[in-house]
């Protein structure tokens, strides 16, 4: 188990236990989060699970692959910090994890 902290464009913070092995996307459709509408189900196709990662946990999770980069290119207002949800991976080592979700999401 580990916290992901999901932080709506306005400022509404959702803190959840979410399982080792799930993934982030996961988490808030399982629980209702909203912002992470996650469209093609994880299969890196929609880019409605698009979030935010905080800069401090930048450097603990694993680098985008290129098709990750691409479909984010096509997300809404990308950012340097952005990442599809639903390829990362809950691990102990992320426990307290912090992403927003773009206003365009809600
Ligand atoms: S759920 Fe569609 S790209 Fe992540």
């Amino acid at each position: 188990m580990a916290k992901i902290n999901y932080i709506t464009h306005d400022n509404q913070t959702h803190t959840i236990d979410v399982q080792n092995g799930l993934t982030v996307m996961e988490g808030a459709v399982q629980n209702d989060i909203p912002g992470i509408d996650a469209d093609c189900g994880g299969s890196m196709a929609c880019a409605t699970c698009h979030v935010y990662v905080e800069e401090k946990w930048l450097d603990k999770i694993p680098k985008a692959e290129e098709a990750e980069v691409d479909m984010i290119d096509m997300a809404f207002e990308p950012k340097n910090n952005s990442r599809l949800s639903c390829q990362l991976i809950m691990s102990d080592e992320l426990d307290g994890l912090i992403v927003t979700t773009p206003a365009k999401q809600s």
